[in-house]
């Protein structure tokens, strides 16, 4: 007999089973430049210092997040970081400062962050910056406005984070020039529809790429998304949380049952996703991974060989799911 169970009580079950330490689930990303602490011996390229006034210039700051952003050495504004050897401009973190709060609702999260958040138009002078190697404009408020495509030209990236910052339409396959990139979390609010995806071929451009984060992005024109993702060696990270919006997600985790990846990852968010009718075998050939499975729906019947995973998981969340069926007797409970 079918019925809805809440997965709460399981899941804390399966936390006891994981006798792993737990891991946080993001990872810091151990990227982040040396900041001009000896500015002393340095001051920034006039050239540089005027990219970033145009930058400024060119966005909305209502609360004066930008105001330390005046005199010589622009390698002392707040969110600036350069090179302690060369004087580069290397670092830009204008992530919003509000520190990320849940909310039920997206319109209460926008409000909140609608306050600190920076806004307006990205100025291509930051293709001045040469040597930035390292761009954080997270949790602002670009108002359904497209990603740049002219950031796909700033060749000296590791990493880019424009993740819950209202941008919308097509993300740009100009991205896939940066191939330095380390990092790229792109993930979206639903607001504005979430950021489109026509293709996916673009991610070949990537040969380090480590991190990946399409969290909410429309994938329903990328039915191959797993081939795509398959171009990526090097990746140790990926989540893809709440892409659900193809009518055949469910089976496009599960199609290619002898599909051996060419990464080893040890982190896989799939929140929001519906999980079945079995879990994808790939997924054995990936140890000690960090599995988030977050607010799925779980279609009947349960996944039979859910048991198989659990040698390999180092830890496997499973807050907040329902589960649309009878819980298999191989699961054990
Ligand atoms: C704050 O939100 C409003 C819409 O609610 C928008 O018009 C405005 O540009 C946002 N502010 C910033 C700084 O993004
Ligand atoms: C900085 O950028 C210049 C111009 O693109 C390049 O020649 C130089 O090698 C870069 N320096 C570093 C440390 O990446
Ligand atoms: C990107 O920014 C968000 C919000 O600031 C943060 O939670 C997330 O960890 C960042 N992603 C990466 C890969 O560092
Ligand atoms: C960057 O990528 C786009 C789209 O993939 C492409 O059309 C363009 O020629 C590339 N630009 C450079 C400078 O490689
Ligand atoms: C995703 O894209 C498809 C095809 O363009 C569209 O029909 C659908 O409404 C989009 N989904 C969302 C959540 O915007
Ligand atoms: C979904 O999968 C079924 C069975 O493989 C197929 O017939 C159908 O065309 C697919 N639908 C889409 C939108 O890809
Ligand atoms: C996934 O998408 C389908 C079709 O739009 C929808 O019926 C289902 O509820 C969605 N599942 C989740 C977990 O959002």
């Amino acid at each position: 007999m079918a019925g809805t169970h809440t997965f709460t009580s399981i899941a804390h079950l399966l936390l006891l089973f994981s006798f792993c330490p737990l891991r946080p689930p993001y990872s810091q990303a151990a990227i982040e430049p040396a900041s001009a602490t000896d500015t002393q011996t340095f001051r920034c390229s006039e050239m540089e210092r005027k990219a970033l006034l145009s930058f400024k210039q060119s966005l909305l700051d209502p609360s004066g997040r930008l105001s330390s952003w005046v005199g010589e050495d622009c390698c002392k504004w707040i969110g600036v970081g350069c090179d302690s050897r060369t004087g580069h401009v290397v670092m830009l973190d204008l992530k919003n400062p509000l520190p990320m709060a849940k909310f039920d609702d997206e319109y209460e999260w926008r409000e909140a962050l609608n306050k600190s958040s920076l806004g307006g138009k990205i100025s291509p002078s930051l293709l001045d910056l040469k040597n930035l190697s390292y761009l954080d404009l997270s949790l602002n408020d670009f108002t359904g406005n497209k990603i740049p495509e002219f950031l796909g030209s700033l060749e000296s990236l590791r990493y880019l984070n424009l993740s819950f910052s209202f941008f919308g339409g097509v993300i740009p396959p100009h991205l896939g020039n940066l191939s330095r990139l380390q990092y790229l979390d792109l993930e979206s609010f639903y607001y504005f529809g979430g950021l489109d995806v026509k293709n996916l071929k673009w991610l070949v451009g990537f040969r380090s790429l480590k991190h990946l984060n399409l969290g909410r992005a429309n994938l329903t024109k990328v039915p191959d998304w797993l081939e795509a993702v398959n171009t990526l060696s090097s990746l140790l990270e990926l989540h893809l949380s709440g892409v659900n919006s193809s009518e055949n997600s469910t089976l496009v985790l599960d199609v290619k049952h002898d599909w051996v990846p060419p990464f080893k990852l040890d982190t896989l968010y799939l929140d929001k996703m519906p999980i079945g009718p079995s879990f994808p075998a790939w997924l054995q050939t990936q140890n000690g991974l960090l599995l988030s499975l977050e607010d799925v729906v779980i279609f009947e019947p349960i996944p039979e060989n859910i048991e198989k995973l659990w040698p390999n998981l180092e830890y496997l969340n499973l807050a907040s799911n329902s589960i649309i069926g009878e819980i298999p007797r191989s699961v054990g409970l």
